[in-house]
């Protein structure tokens, strides 16, 4: 039997502009919006009035569980994520939740602008060719893990957009996965690393992967780092990946 409703919003890397139509359409339809504390604030003034859960970093399957109880009742629920709900975010948790669920509730998956993509905007056009996607966190994946993907997109001249630069309490992911991309790629590789995009604290980095040593020590939480690939350049403070157009 069917349910309720609860849709996994994504919000986009910061403030309201980044927020698709759709996600703001679900988020005024909502009964109740739930998320963590930086992704509810991000949305307020569109939710004003409404009722609202908000809770620590860590209390992901607590928020999803409570999701699910909320639309098996009848409620419209928002549960929010930041950028894209799908990546990284809380998508797959919410659905592996509303499985298990009886009865099971209607699950809506919107998209959101992901960091990766407003970062590369505002860097530029360093995503013009393949490029994998490695998340730094060793919280859910071990390093070893992680190891092995950086060596695989390294070897095979991919862009390497890195998410979760910074781990809470490990300082030093950033500089391992350099260490080992430099194992394959050059010293003066394009490097760009954009923190807060989109948010007031917005800030880049034109760099290479030689002189990146110089501001990682800058990267956070909201921080993501992009690698060019042996063909990446930088162009006028533009990060450029050339697809093969002949000019
Ligand atoms: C758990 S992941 C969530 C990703 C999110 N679902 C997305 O699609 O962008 C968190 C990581 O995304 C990146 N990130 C999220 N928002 C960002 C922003 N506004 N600027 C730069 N990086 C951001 C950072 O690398 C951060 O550590």
């Amino acid at each position: 039997m069917i349910t309720g409703k609860v849709s996994v919003v994504g919000t986009g890397p910061g403030s309201p502009p980044y927020l698709t139509a759709r996600a703001e359409q679900a988020l005024k339809e909502s009964d109740l919006v739930i998320g963590y504390r930086l992704y509810v604030n991000q949305v307020a003034a569109l939710i004003e009035g409404k009722e609202a859960v908000s809770s620590a970093m860590g209390k992901e399957v607590e928020r999803c569980r409570l999701a699910v109880a909320e639309a098996v009742q009848g409620k419209k629920v928002a549960l929010v994520s930041g950028g894209d709900p799908g990546i990284y975010g809380m998508a797959g948790l919410l659905l592996q939740v509303a499985g298990e669920s009886v009865p099971v509730p209607e699950v809506e998956v919107i998209p959101g602008v992901t960091a990766a993509g407003a970062a590369a905007a505002l860097l530029g056009a360093p995503l013009m060719h393949d490029f994998a996607v490695i998340s730094l966190s060793d919280l859910l994946t071990p390093w070893e893990v992680i190891e092995k993907r950086l060596h695989a997109a390294a070897s095979a001249d991919f862009v390497i957009v890195l998410y979760n630069p910074r781990s809470r309490g490990r300082t030093n992911l950033l500089a391992g996965a350099r260490a080992i991309i430099l194992e394959y790629q050059k010293e003066e590789t394009a490097v760009g690393m954009v923190r807060g995009v989109g948010r007031d604290e917005e800030k880049k980095w034109a760099t290479t992967l030689e002189d990146m040593a110089d501001c990682m020590e800058e990267a956070d939480m909201s921080t993501l780092v992009i690698i060019g690939n042996s063909h990446t350049y930088w162009e006028k403070g533009r990060m450029i990946t050339p697809r093969g157009y002949e000019l």
